[in-house]
């Protein structure tokens, strides 16, 4: 077996770039500097930041999308066709609750409220599948992000923890759909990063320095460290792992005090 994380010649679909920090803009780097071309579906709002930052990619494909407008959705997809023919990597890193529900007492939540952050932040990874898995080459692989407050209770985590036990539990029923198929999904956890998302959720300061205390190596982690994990995921030497959420908090979630 060749054992190699070149990943010359295979094209990526990247979502949830908004800023340098985020998660999603790291690992789109990280796949483009190792070879793949690169497509960001980004929402318009952030457009101002992405298209500078796109410069640093090679021959990138650059679309809006949102995960509330399946017409752009579609869209986003008819272009990915018309310039990569098929794909071969699928990047989730895409997540959103009003700043009020990420605060105080969780069943503070209202209806409109928790239906928006599910709908963004969990029905969208079955719902691009839906829409781009045509275009899926035979062995892609799906990746997204999530956090430990999902099978935690982490104080103002509240409707996106729920968000992400369903993102987690999505990831094995589409690992299901698409095994058949040689298709792979998996969701990487990751330890607290400050992003513009993570800057929405009360006392994230505070998140930082407990996990920088609590985590076993005693350190918290970057961008980078993700991006380093989710080109192993994107790769052929993880062709045999689907399903899974796999953890890169420098120890945070195992350590029992
Ligand atoms: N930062 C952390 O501490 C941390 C830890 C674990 C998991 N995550 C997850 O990583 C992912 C990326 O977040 P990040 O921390 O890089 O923050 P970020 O703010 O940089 O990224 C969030 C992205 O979601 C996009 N988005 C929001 N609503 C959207 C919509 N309706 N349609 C399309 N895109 C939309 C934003 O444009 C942005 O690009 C999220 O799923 C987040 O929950 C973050």
């Amino acid at each position: 077996m060749k054992r190699t994380l070149d990943l010359t010649g295979k094209k990526a679909v990247v979502f949830g770039v908004a800023t340098d920090a985020s998660i999603g803009w790291h690992i789109a780097k990280a796949l483009n500097d190792n070879g793949c071309r690169i497509a960001l579906g980004y929402q318009d709002r952030v457009e101002q930041f992405v298209l500078p930052l796109a410069k640093q990619l090679n021959k990138p494909v650059l679309a809006k999308c949102d995960m509330m407008d399946d017409f752009l959705i579609e869209r986003f997809f008819e272009t990915i066709e018309k310039e990569f023919g098929k794909f071969d990597i699928l990047v989730h890193s895409v997540a959103f609750a009003k700043k009020d529900f990420l605060q105080g007492k969780f069943y503070d939540v209202d209806r409109k409220g928790f239906n928006t952050a599910m709908e963004v932040s969990a029905f969208s990874l079955p719902n691009l599948v839906k829409a781009g898995g045509r275009l899926m080459n035979e062995n892609a692989s799906v990746i997204s992000m999530t956090y430990l407050g999902s099978v935690m209770a982490v104080q103002n985590y509240n409707v996106m923890g729920v968000c992400k036990a369903a993102l987690e539990s999505a990831t094995r029923y589409l690992a299901m759909d698409l095994g058949e198929k040689g298709i792979r999904v998996n969701a990487i956890s990751a330890g607290p990063i400050k992003t513009l998302a993570a800057s929405g959720i009360a006392g994230f300061d505070s998140i930082l320095s407990h996990a920088e205390k609590k985590a076993l190596l005693k350190r918290n982690i970057d961008a980078d460290d993700v991006a380093n994990l989710a080109l192993f995921l994107a790769s052929d030497l993880s062709r045999n792992i689907t399903g899974q959420v796999i953890y890169v908090d420098a120890g945070y979630s195992v350590n029992g005090m």
